[in-house]
């Protein structure tokens, strides 16, 4: 962006910029979209834990490491801002919640939106994940291949329509408001090109219809449930009733931007590691048995309930983990830089998009050996408690941590609890797995899988 450039240049007249590459690179460009994980292990094996690099014309600021992302998310966090990098890109259709909004302004939101996110009600919320697990489980059919992808994204909408608003997610207003969304969504998977392009017919002229119909769709609800004063044990109602140290409400349009902005980071996430969960298991199917033996072991005949599913499954807990590690959703923090700072005894100047990230700092070999490989035992206590802080950060760290982590972390383990006890997996013959980086990690072309009853 115009913008970025003159910032650049500014920042430049004030003093060195960090080691890296600053002239455009059509290769590294490339690889940034086709091979980022490579790129970025590469120039960190360069040049250490800061370097810059230029996507396309725009250059960015990468920290990489354990106490790179401890500086970024916690010691050093209030050099950079949210809005004004890349999160802002999400405005459009989420509006002001808390992944785009900073300061005084986030921190009170934060306050607001915590209730919701207790214990209890995440408790309550693990009933609907377990009754739309097993129902999906149910309408696979062994023997046959299914995208799990496709499944686990289905599934994963159908439990947000009900946690988050209390929706039969088969009526007419649940779908209508996930079709709306999905496609919203979808704009963010574009070519980055293509989402630079305004006028009417492009894909933002779509994205900003999709986000007017959500706004008519989720607001008609708000008011009906302002009107009726009908509460339920929903996200939404807990919004509407929940007020800020001085007795004050959500406004009608903040209790929007912020339910929009819960689809958006539990519903990519959750898919995603369900589906590479899986297709690890189809690759480890020692893993897979030993999953489904405690699982026999802890809960016989019975689903797992709310307190083992978030921590009385060690195995099954060991492999998300290690899936988490591999190939965490959310693998990429932007920000900006807001002041001059210095990480690492490099200087680096304000007003410049940086990021962090957890899916690169995961990979490096002098922190997790052998890291491309599969391995749930890296998480056993004694081998974990070797890590430097900030080595392991699938959900952030620090005061913005995920705020969704329970939740998104109890929907994972509920979906897999139900899938191992009933299937085994296989890869068709030749698959390799590609990784769509935009706006979440994802496997390209979603994940066809044969399943065969256990
Ligand atoms: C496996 C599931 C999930 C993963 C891996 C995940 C990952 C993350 C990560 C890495 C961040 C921090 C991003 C950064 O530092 O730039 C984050 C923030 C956030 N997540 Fe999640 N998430 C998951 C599920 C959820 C769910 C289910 C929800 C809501 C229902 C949610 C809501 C949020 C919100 C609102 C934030 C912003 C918090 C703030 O800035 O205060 N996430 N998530």
């Amino acid at each position: 962006m115009p913008h970025d450039i003159r910032d650049e240049w500014r920042a430049r007249r004030r003093g060195p910029f960090p080691p890296g590459e600053t002239r455009p690179s059509l290769k590294n460009t490339w690889r940034f979209r086709h091979d980022v994980l490579d790129l970025l292990r590469d120039c960190y094996a360069e040049h250490g834990p800061i370097f810059g690099i230029r996507i396309i014309f725009g250059y960015n600021l990468a920290l990489i490491g354990p106490e790179a992302n401890h500086f970024v998310l916690v010691g050093g966090r209030e050099n950079f801002g949210w809005r004004d990098g890349a999160m802002g890109h999400l405005l459009p259709l989420i509006g002001d919640g808390l992944l785009t909004t900073d300061g005084d302004y986030h921190d009170a939101s934060r306050a607001i939106l915590m209730p919701a996110f207790h214990r209890e009600r995440i408790e309550e919320a693990t009933n609907v994940m377990r009754e739309e697990a097993t129902a999906a489980v149910d309408a696979l059919a062994a023997g046959a291949a299914a995208d799990v992808y496709e499944w686990a994204r289905t599934l994963a909408m159908r439990i947000a329509m009900r946690a988050l608003f209390g929706f039969d997610p088969d009526s007419g207003r649940a779908t209508e408001i996930a079709g709306h969304f999905e496609r919203g969504l979808s704009f963010h998977g574009r070519e980055y090109p293509m989402q630079l392009l305004f006028g009417p017919g492009t894909p933002l002229a779509q994205l900003r219809r999709d986000r007017i119909a959500l706004e008519q769709l989720v607001g008609a609800e708000i008011a009906r449930r302002r009107n009726d004063g009908t509460d339920g044990a929903d996200i939404l109602s807990s919004l509407l009733a929940s007020t800020d140290e001085e007795g004050r409400s959500l406004t009608d349009r903040q209790v929007l931007d912020h339910v929009l902005t819960l689809l958006f980071a539990g519903h990519d996430t959750a898919t995603s590691t369900v589906s590479f969960l899986v297709y690890e298991l189809a690759r480890n199917p020692a893993w897979a048995d030993a999953i489904a033996t405690e699982l026999a072991e802890v809960c016989g005949p019975r689903d797992p309930d709310a307190e083992q599913l978030f921590s009385g499954l060690p195995v099954l807990t060991r492999a998300v983990d290690e899936t988490l590690r591999l190939y965490p959703p959310a693998w990429i923090g932007p920000r900006r830089s807001v002041r001059d700072f210095v990480f690492d005894g490099v200087r680096a100047p304000a007003g410049i998009p940086c990021f962090y990230s957890s899916w690169v700092s995961h990979r490096l070999p002098d922190v997790f050996p052998d890291p491309d490989r599969f391995d749930p035992d890296r998480f056993l206590p004694e081998r974990r408690a070797l890590w430097p802080r900030g080595a392991y950060v699938p959900f952030g760290m620090g005061p913005r941590v995920c705020i969704g982590k329970r939740f998104g972390y109890t929907e994972v383990h509920a979906i897999a609890a139900a899938l191992v006890r009933r299937f085994r997996f296989e890869l068709p013959p030749g698959r390799e797995l590609e990784i769509n980086q935009a706006p979440t990690l994802s496997p390209r072309g979603g994940l066809p899988v044969r399943l065969t009853s256990r």
